[in-house]
């Protein structure tokens, strides 16, 4: 069940000059959340901006015990909401409500995890590679932005054991262009024998692209689906995704309740 809080701010790191990971002390959610899974957030006290937004929990935050203790957010800002986070100050309060959504299916070995992330769709994988690797699942993570100094918490993935594949537009880090080259390279030359599980999470271009390339390979991919999203809980319909249905036709989903996390051969992409 989701619970909503008005949770503290304990830290506000910046990245860069609009990235920014903001820790809320909220250990209820932190104790539920599973990776893929969102919260909706109210970073101002007014009216405006009215309605929460979605972001996807990008870290669990533990005690010195090891306890849930609260979750951070990767935030990207874009309009308002955004810009309220990326400015919040420790010891305000932010409601928050969550965790919500489907997560990720998280594959065993033998079969490999790939994260295919695009900018700030890195967020739902800093909480998916911890899973993979506990089970000890060989996970890839391809990384694409638009510079050097747009890729983050490369030391993280990389402590977990995790496979770095990077590329950015201008060619400052990796190779120079789109993710998706790489990971269609790598698919190509991989075993038809060896299972790999793909996850993907970025622009909906970036998330097409990764769906067609998947499927030409005949491999599964999980992707989270960013739509805007007035509740986050089922009630405004804001969120529709159209699905292929089994008879043929194809139907609507609400991602926020049957996702953000759906089967890419499933999605009716544009
Ligand atoms: C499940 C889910 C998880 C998300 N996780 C993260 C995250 O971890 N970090 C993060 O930075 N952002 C995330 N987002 C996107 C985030 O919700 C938006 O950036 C945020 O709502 C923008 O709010 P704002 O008030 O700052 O800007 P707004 O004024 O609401 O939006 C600015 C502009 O961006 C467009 N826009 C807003 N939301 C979206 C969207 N979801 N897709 C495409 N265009 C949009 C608006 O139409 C407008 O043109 C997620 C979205 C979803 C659905
Ligand atoms: S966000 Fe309201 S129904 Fe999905």
């Amino acid at each position: 069940m989701p619970i909503d809080v008005a949770a503290r701010v304990i830290a506000n790191r910046p990245l860069s000059s609009d990235y920014n990971v903001l820790a809320l002390d909220a250990p209820a959610i932190a104790r539920d959340a599973a990776p893929g899974q969102f919260v909706m957030l109210k970073p101002g006290a007014g009216h405006d901006p009215l309605l929460r937004r979605p972001f996807s929990v990008f870290e669990i935050l533990r005690d010195a015990g090891g306890t849930p203790s609260g979750i951070s957010i990767l935030s990207k800002h874009i309009g308002p909401s955004t810009g309220l986070i990326y400015g919040a100050r420790v010891d305000q309060t932010i409601d928050c409500l969550g965790p919500l959504g489907r997560p990720f299916t998280i594959v065993d070995p033998p079969a490999e995890g790939w994260m295919i992330a695009g900018g700030v769709g890195l967020a739902p994988f800093a909480t998916l590679a911890q899973s993979l690797r506990a089970r000890g699942v060989t996970a890839t993570l391809f990384y694409g932005a638009r510079r050097a100094a747009e890729l983050f918490y490369l030391d993280f993935f990389r402590a977990l054991g995790v496979e770095l594949v990077l590329t950015t537009e201008d060619g400052s880090l990796g190779e120079r262009g789109r993710i998706v080259a790489p990971l269609d390279r790598r698919l190509a030359s991989l075993d038809r024998a060896s299972p790999v599980m793909l996850y993907a999470c970025g622009p909906e271009g970036m998330l097409a692209a990764t769906a067609k390339t998947a499927m030409k390979h005949g491999r599964a991919c999980q992707v989270s689906v960013e739509r805007i999203m007035g509740c986050g809980l089922g009630g405004c319909y804001s969120c529709v995704v159209p699905m292929r249905s089994d008879t043929g036709g194809f139907h609507h989903v609400r991602s926020c309740i049957s996702g953000p996390v759906l089967a890419a051969d499933r999605i009716m992409w544009e």
